[in-house]
């Protein structure tokens, strides 16, 4: 049976980026699914604190990200949520996984060579210091990998910038099997859901992605802005100088990311929302744009408001969604300890 999981941080707000990748995925999957099926979606303090974090902010955050996955449509009667830190069994499963992960196949993570890249241009040095980072950014995939595998998921519905960590779940499961499991396999190999937006991208550089740490929020669309916040941010997004609309993400990767994020918001395939757009401007277009956004976050930004207000609701959430989750990994972590000899 499908056992579906997934996370996200609560650093800073969700942006657009988070919805179309992911988000809008996870309240269809948890919409489709079927009774013998299982929806599990997490909020991951202990990621979050790889890098530094303000305390009082963080545990805001946390909160608000919650909020934030209800407003949008996860429904805590059908999907189990809850945060990363109320179940240990995922740092006792990350503890174990880590020692079967080859050092190697972490210093190939890309997330990781690029921390090392912005400290290498900072002391502008061919030598990296190792020193100055911490171990957790290092071992981060390992405890995504428990995060995934505590629960034996078998889909796990996230944007492409996460297929290096999901195919280091993939290898630990497979070798966790050959070395303890050889007959049975107790771990599923888990496979990557995406969207058809599985990248999108930041709207004043459309060669990186829309994130949340670029300190330019002009860049990205969250989901508290405003109406006029949403129409200066898509009015001063880049795009090119080519007369006409047309999807091409290759030599057009603005206006593309624009019609992406179009077909996105009103839920329809982008070739068939270009070709609306093939006699008309860009301004025909940001203006629509700017529409369908606004018409996308309208009620979960009423949602989110009036949501995090009622800390009683979400922490009553959060204690049930805890329990749920620890009951799932309970027999995991004994069958695993089990199988490696420690019990
Ligand atoms: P995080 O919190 O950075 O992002 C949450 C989700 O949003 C997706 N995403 C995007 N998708 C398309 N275009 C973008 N510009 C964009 N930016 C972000 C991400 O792919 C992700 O699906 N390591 C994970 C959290 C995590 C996790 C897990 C995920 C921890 N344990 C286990 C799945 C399963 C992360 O940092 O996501």
């Amino acid at each position: 049976d499908r056992i579906v999981f997934s996370g996200i941080q609560p650093t800073g707000e969700l942006h657009l980026g988070n919805y179309l990748g992911a988000i809008s995925n996870w309240v269809k999957l948890q919409n489709e699914a079927r009774s013998n099926e299982q929806v599990l979606f997490s909020i991951v303090g202990w990621h979050a604190l790889t890098l530094p974090q303000n305390p009082k902010d963080l545990s805001r955050s946390r909160a608000d990200m919650l909020a934030t996955l209800l407003a949008f449509g996860i429904d805590p009667k059908r999907s189990v949520v809850f945060y990363q830190e109320d179940n240990q069994c995922h740092t006792e499963l990350s503890w174990i996984l880590s020692c079967i992960t080859p050092v190697g196949q972490l210093r190939r993570m890309t997330t990781w060579k690029s921390r090392l890249a912005t400290k290498r241009n900072a002391n502008s040095e061919s030598e990296v210091d190792e020193s100055i980072l911490n171990a957790g950014l290092f071992t981060y995939p390992i405890l995504q990998a428990a995060d995934i595998l505590a629960y034996r998921a078998t889909h796990v519905p996230v944007g492409e910038d996460q297929t290096q960590h999901l195919e280091l779940a993939r290898n630990l499961a497979d070798s966790f099997n050959r070395t303890f499991d050889p007959k049975k396999s107790f771990f599923p190999l888990p496979s990557q859901l995406i969207t058809p937006h599985r990248r999108v991208l930041s709207l004043k550089d459309p060669s990186s992605k829309m994130s949340k740490s670029s300190p330019d929020v002009s860049s990205r669309i969250s989901l508290t802005d405003t109406t006029s916040e949403i129409e200066r941010k898509i009015r001063g997004a880049v795009t090119d100088s080519i007369q006409g609309i047309t999807y091409d993400p290759v030599n057009r990767p603005g206006t593309s990311n624009l019609l992406s994020i179009l077909a996105g918001s009103v839920d329809e395939d982008v070739e068939q929302v270009a070709r609306r757009y093939e006699g008309k401007g860009h301004g025909d277009l940001k203006k629509d744009v700017v529409e369908a956004l606004d018409g996308l976050l309208k009620t979960p930004r009423t949602e989110f408001e009036r949501l995090r207000q009622d800390k009683g609701y979400l922490s009553a959430v959060a204690k049930e969604g805890a329990e749920k989750a620890k009951q799932r990994t309970s027999y995991t972590l004994q069958e695993v300890r089990r199988l490696v000899g420690l019990c």
